[in-house]
Formats: C-alpha cells, sequence, structure tokens
C-alpha cells in the first residue's frame, strides 16, 4: 500500500464544521490524519484516522496530545495543522483544570500551547488554519472587545458572548502572530485565521436549549434573507464551511500574500481587514507574551 502523500493533525473533527472539513480530507486515502478528541475511546473509529485524547480545558492533556503526535508521526511533518475545536458556554463561571475561564481556555489558550507546540513539527511549505469568528469585530458583534485585556479574559471575561469573542479574538491575534514569525516565514508556511460565519446545525450552541437551537435551524432561510441586510446575519451550513476549511487547508483556496483572516461572507470565501485590534502589532505581542506566561512557556 502507498504511503499517504500528506499528515493532517486536527482539533474540533468530532463534529460540525470540523467532521465535514475531517471527511472532504481524508476522502481518497491519501491522507493520514491524527485528531485529537474527547472520549475518543467512545467514538466510533473513522476509517484512516488516527484519534488521541485531548480535552483542551487541561494544559496538561494538550501537552501530552502534543507529545503523542510528535511520537506518532516519529519525524514526519505536518502538513496541515488544523485548530478548529471552540466551545460557547451559558456562564463565564466554570473554570478549566488550570484555573482558567473555560471559553478562553478551551478556544485560545489550550490552541495557543497547542500551535506553539507542534510548530516546529509543521512541514516546509505547510499550513496552519485556526478557526476564528467574525465576533471577534466590534464593527459586527456589539461584545466584541475593544481592547486587549488577556488577563481580565483568563479570569472574569463578562458575559458568555464576549467571553466567546475575546477568545475567538485570540485565535485571530495568535494566527497573525506566526504568519510573521521569522521561522514560518523561512519555512513557507501558510497561515489562516478562517471565520466559516453564522453556520447553523453544529453543536456549537449545545449549552443552550434545545427549542431555541431547533427555532434557529428552522429560520435558516429567514437568516439568508437577514444576510441581505447584514452578510454576518447569513446562515451558512456545516458542510459548505467544511468544506472551504478543508480547502483552505489543503491549499486548494489560499489567501492573497500577505493576508491571513479567510471570511465567509454571505456564504463566499473573501479576505476582508479584521477588527482594527486584530491588525495591530502590538496587541498581537502582548496577547503571545501574556499568553506564553499563563500556559507557562517562555515567549519565544
Ligand atoms: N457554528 C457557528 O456559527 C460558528 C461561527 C463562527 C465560528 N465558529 C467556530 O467554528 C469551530 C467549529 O465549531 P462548530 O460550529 O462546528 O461546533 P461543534 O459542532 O460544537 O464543534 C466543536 C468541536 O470542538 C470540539 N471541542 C469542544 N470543546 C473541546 C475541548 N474542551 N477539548 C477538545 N475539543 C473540544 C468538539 O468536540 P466534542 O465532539 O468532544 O464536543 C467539536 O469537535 C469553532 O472553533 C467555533 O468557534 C462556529
Amino acid at each position: 500500500m502507498p504511503e499517504p502523500a500528506r499528515t493532517l493533525v486536527m482539533t474540533g473533527a468530532t463534529s460540525g464544521i470540523g467532521a465535514h472539513a475531517l471527511s472532504r480530507l481524508t476522502a481518497g486515502g491519501g491522507t493520514r490524519a491524527i485528531i485529537g478528541a474527547r472520549a475518543f475511546s467512545t467514538r466510533p473509529a473513522l476509517d484512516g484516522v488516527e484519534a488521541l485524547p485531548l480535552d483542551l480545558s487541561s494544559l496538561s492533556q494538550v501537552r501530552t496530545f502534543a507529545a503523542a503526535v510528535l511520537d506518532h508521526l516519529d519525524g514526519e511533518p505536518i502538513s496541515m495543522l488544523v485548530l478548529n475545536a471552540g466551545a460557547q458556554f451559558r456562564t463565564t463561571s466554570a473554570r478549566s483544570a488550570d484555573g482558567y475561564e473555560l471559553t478562553f481556555a478551551v478556544n485560545h489558550l489550550g490552541h495557543y500551547l497547542l500551535a506553539r507546540l507542534l510548530l516546529p513539527a509543521v512541514a516546509q511549505g505547510g499550513r496552519i488554519v485556526i478557526t476564528t469568528s467574525d465576533t471577534h469585530d466590534p464593527k459586527i458583534f456589539r461584545s466584541a472587545p475593544a481592547r486587549l485585556e488577556v488577563r481580565r479574559w483568563a479570569q472574569a471575561p463578562g458575559s458568555p458572548a464576549s467571553a466567546y469573542a475575546a477568545s475567538k479574538l485570540g485565535n485571530l491575534l495568535t494566527a497573525e502572530t506566526i504568519a510573521a514569525l521569522p521561522e514560518t516565514a523561512e519555512r513557507e508556511i501558510t497561515t489562516i485565521a478562517f471565520n466559516p460565519g453564522l453556520t447553523g446545525g453544529t453543536g456549537l450552541s449545545r449549552a443552550f436549549p434545545a427549542p431555541l437551537r431547533q427555532a434557529m435551524r428552522a429560520l435558516r432561510p429567514v437568516f439568508i434573507l437577514l444576510g441581505r441586510l447584514r452578510p454576518e446575519l447569513h446562515m451558512n451550513t456545516p458542510d459548505h464551511a467544511g468544506d472551504i476549511l478543508a480547502q483552505l487547508a489543503d491549499g486548494t483556496l489560499t489567501p492573497p500574500a500577505g493576508r491571513v483572516y479567510a471570511s465567509l461572507v454571505r456564504g463566499r470565501l473573501a479576505f476582508p481587514d479584521p477588527s482594527a485590534l486584530a491588525q495591530d502589532p502590538a496587541a498581537r505581542n502582548e496577547l503571545w507574551r501574556e499568553s506564553a506566561d499563563l500556559a507557562g512557556l517562555p515567549p519565544r
């Protein structure tokens, strides 16, 4: 049997957008896929996919997962690193294993640590995609952060909506910083922060009451009409968003030179400017430094 031509390491591959992306990336058999998943032993095996335990709410689990990935790869480089996991909660009182607010810990800090630990293993010409959200932008979402407050987000980020938006800004700033590192330029690594836009029918709203989730799904045609007035209200499907995520990961789609933010706008892929804060080099550096400190890493 021929060796797979490329290697994928992915989080958030077990449901919603990520599950669609995974099945697209592994269709045809040319991809070796390693996914990090919670409760992996209870999940049905996916053909050709190696599942390793990962709960992003624990920094020590992230470290163990990264070490297990490197062990499994045994020197084989990662062609595609896709950091897609994400969660939304109804309160901001829950804490991670390390004592941080859970949205911040799962969406941002766990991925930040994982990206830092796996970056040296990303192939020459490899690709990194981190899933963000247009909710990071105050022009689009009222609860989005207007300034960087990493320590506050790590402890008491305010409402669940502002916690989510801040964590997604964290994903975007992390991608922007990785893209600007000398080592990623030297190794011609493409780094992308992908906003799938409002996408119904995924597990993201699982913390919210079932009737609300059903109503959102049933109202998809209404959201498509609303999207004509406000693009951020256009509702995508998980298949479409997953397809685009897969194409960004395997290089079928790629941003113009120098762009990192890729966004589904009314269902079409665009490369708009992210929020002013996301473009601020000082904010990128501060988030990187503070996150390193919170995750127990040196700044570089
Ligand atoms: N849906 C939207 O409207 C929308 C809009 C913008 C951005 N996004 C982003 O798109 C990405 C995918 O979301 P989705 O809508 O497809 O939601 P989803 O169906 O809930 O998928 C989320 C994925 O993240 C994983 N995950 C959650 N918490 C985790 C943890 N503590 N440790 C490890 N993995 C964890 C889930 O694993 P389990 O199967 O174990 O739960 C699942 O695979 C997220 O980053 C989300 O923020 C979504």
